[in-house]
């Protein structure tokens, strides 16, 4: 038996996304389906459509999202029909160099379900980060199922499973951010404010937002950053400095995705301080620094895979701090729309006018 419910689909390279039919399998071993209550839009679908991540079309978007798991496949015991959970990209194998050693955050085998989700005609879908949840009802490995506290609005939990997660965990398990810290931002769309919150969350002093739009800086302060600098004005390294005695912050996330703003946030740090890069460059970016300022700065310059979360970790804490209304996720939502309106949605995310566009199921 599989079930026909109503996707977002890309079918070809810049095309415009399509609301179509789509054939969910019933889960087979190690697998669940998940009836979708609410799913983001994310930058990621639309390098998606755009031919950006591969040419595996056609491609069943959408992946920040959270609902109630439907059916679960022979042998799965972590999650049951009935379980509100959030969805996640990275289902730890358990069994890898990374998992065997306890660290399974960095778990290097991560999978999604066996099965294929197809159009009518059988053709094979390839659902985004394994996920596709821009869709009624999604198949999905029963690991990518987070369970966490059903009293969480499913638009605001679900943000956890990408973007959030990722502007979070930069700060908080990758920056290891602590209480007393000086954190600067660089980039505050979804992710660097993301960044923002984390670090106040783990007790930053100060917390300076750095963007080339106002908008975005004024968005940034009410989610907590102390300071902001508008760098297409002022020099974000020596304003940085100015504003922690001179140094420079002792953690600095950068949530762009390109050398220049990485040279800033590497500039901008304290000597034996964190570069944390959040932000995603693209293959032909390359950078360039002194190796002597590498040697002679110190400290730490890492990269922040999905906020180096663990799932089953962090979802479930951080829905709860968000119950507790220590954590505003709500924030995030910008606009609550249905699934034939994502196509616009990418248009508002491109022009920078929203957080997050939250489909609805
Ligand atoms: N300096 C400072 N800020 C910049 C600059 C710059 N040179 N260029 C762009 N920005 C700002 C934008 O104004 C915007 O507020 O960076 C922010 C980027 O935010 P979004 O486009 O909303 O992207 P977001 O979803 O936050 O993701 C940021 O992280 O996960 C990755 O692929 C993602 O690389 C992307 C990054
Ligand atoms: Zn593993
Ligand atoms: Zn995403």
């Amino acid at each position: 038996m599989s079930q026909h419910v109503r996707g977002v689909v890309a079918r070809a390279k810049g095309d415009p996304v399509r609301v179509e039919t789509i054939v969910v399998p019933d889960p087979g071993p190690g697998e669940a389906v998940v009836k979708v209550q609410a799913c983001g839009v994310c930058h990621t679908d639309l390098h998606y459509r755009e031919g950006g991540i591969n040419d595996d079309f056609p491609f069943l978007l959408g992946h920040e999202a959270a609902g109630v798991v439907e059916q679960v496949g022979p042998g799965v015991t972590d999650v049951q029909p009935g379980d509100f959970v959030v969805l996640n990209w990275r289902a730890v194998c358990g069994h890898c160099r990374a998992c065997r050693r306890g660290r399974p955050q960095y778990c290097f085998d991560t999978h999604n379900a066996r099965q294929k989700m197809t159009l009518t005609d059988g053709t094979e879908l390839t659902p985004a980060l394994g996920i596709g949840a821009f869709a009624e009802k999604t198949l999905v490995a029963a690991g990518q199922c987070t369970k966490v506290d059903p009293a969480a609005s499913p638009a605001a939990a679900g943000l956890l499973g990408c973007g959030v997660m990722a502007g979070i965990g930069a700060a908080i398990n990758t920056g290891g951010v602590g209480r007393g810290d000086s954190v600067a931002v660089i980039g505050c769309g979804g992710v660097g404010d993301a960044a923002v919150l984390g670090a106040r969350l783990a007790g930053a002093a100060k917390v300076i937002a750095v963007d080339i739009d106002d908008r975005k800086l004024e968005t940034a302060r009410t989610l907590g950053a102390t300071h902001s600098v508008n760098s297409s004005d002022t020099d974000p390294v020596e304003r940085i400095r100015a504003l922690t005695g001179g140094f420079g912050a002792d953690v600095v996330i950068e949530a762009v995705g390109r050398p220049e703003t990485y040279r800033q946030a590497f500039y901008a740090r304290d000597l034996a301080g964190t570069v944390v890069l959040v932000g995603v460059p693209t293959p032909r970016m390359k950078l360039e620094l002194p190796l002597l300022d590498v040697f002679g700065r110190g400290g730490a310059l890492k990269s922040s895979w999905y906020g180096d979360c663990l799932p089953s970790r962090d979802f479930p804490m951080l829905v709860d701090l968000y119950l507790q209304g220590r954590l505003d996720l709500d924030a995030f939502v910008s606009e609550t729309i249905t699934l034939d309106e994502v196509e616009d949605a990418f248009a508002r995310m491109h022009k920078g006018d929203v957080l997050r566009s939250v489909v609805i199921l």
